[in-house]
């Protein structure tokens, strides 16, 4: 794949909703650093964003909508967070609140969690790109995994050429910085990561989960899961790949950009059947196989 680099203009703009629109993973500016947007209501799309980064794990993503209306359509805004959201949005907060039922998030964006990392940016060209696609837009910063936050689309271009079609140039961000990341999940609210925002929140260490598969509440299945079944047992729900069929299957074509957008969904619907136990057909460790096996290997723990 070729990676054009363009700068923000409303053709680009355009062009980068055409190419999301279609499933495709578009790195756009924001008043943070560099996002990798796709559009949260497309699994296979969020999907490309892990396969991109070739991150070897599932981290919740933040989704980013142009204003407050549309991220309460989203999330459920207690008193607290709304004034969070009302003082600092448009800007450089994110806020992790419950996700409401029925919202049209995929469960790959927030690797099945129950709560949602919500962000209203303020830089031109994410409100341009999320007005002119319409949807909510997945977006983690845009580097390959292990490298560090792009605040120029140079640094984009260096991590990511070659992986993914279009880098929208915005010039440098103004923040340079990841945004602030305070959790209104009921109780006190706590500080996830601190940013470029002063906001009196307790810190909360052992929800931060800024290194893979730190955090504690990871959605993980309330039954038994056995890793690389090729069969069930009795009493098992058995998710499929590939050739090895079962209850469901996460790709009977055996391909792992499909078998990551579906995972969290067949782990839920495993938990949710009558069966008792659960088991999972092998998935091959290479590319997105990494993250997905990763996400299996905790659930199995
Ligand atoms: O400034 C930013 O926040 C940039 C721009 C692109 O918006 N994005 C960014 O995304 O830094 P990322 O994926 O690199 O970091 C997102 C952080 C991760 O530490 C993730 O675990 C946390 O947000 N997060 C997202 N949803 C969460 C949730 N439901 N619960 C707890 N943490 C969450
Ligand atoms: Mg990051």
């Amino acid at each position: 794949m070729q990676t054009r680099v363009v700068p923000f203009t409303d053709a680009s703009i355009a062009e980068a909703a055409r190419l999301i629109l279609d499933g495709q993973p578009v790195a756009v500016p924001t008043e943070t650093v560099y996002g990798l947007a796709a559009d949260a209501t497309n699994a296979g799309a969020v999907a490309r964003i892990y396969e991109a980064k070739g991150r070897p794990s599932f981290n919740p993503l933040i989704v980013h909508v142009p204003h407050i209306t549309a991220a309460e359509r989203i999330g459920d805004f207690r008193a607290e967070a709304r004034a969070l959201a009302d003082e600092f949005w448009p800007g450089p907060l994110t806020l992790v609140v419950p996700l409401r039922a029925n919202a049209g998030i995929a469960s790959i964006v927030t690797a099945g969690l129950p709560t949602i990392g919500l962000r209203v940016p303020a830089h031109p060209a994410m409100q341009a790109l999320l007005r002119a696609v319409g949807r909510p837009l997945a977006a983690p910063s845009a580097n390959a995994s292990g490298g560090i936050s792009p605040t120029r689309a140079e640094h984009v271009l260096k991590s990511l050429n070659g992986r993914i079609p279009l880098i929208i140039d915005g010039g440098a961000t103004p923040r340079g910085l990841e945004s602030t990341i305070v959790a209104a999940t009921g109780g006190a609210l706590r500080l996830l990561r601190p940013g470029p925002l002063e906001i009196d929140a307790e810190r909360d260490t052992a929800g931060n989960i800024e290194a893979p598969g730190q955090l504690a509440s990871h959605y993980a299945p309330s039954k038994p899961v056995r890793l690389n079944a090729t069969s069930s047992k009795r009493n098992e729900y058995l998710i499929g790949f590939g050739r090895i069929d079962g209850d469901a299957n996460l790709s009977p074509s055996g391909d792992l950009i499909e078998a990551a957008a579906r995972l969290f969904d067949l782990l839920h619907q495993a938990d949710a059947s009558q069966k008792p136990r659960i088991a999972v057909a092998p998935v091959p460790d290479e590319g997105l196989g990494q993250a997905i096996n990763d996400r299996l290997r905790r659930a199995a723990a």
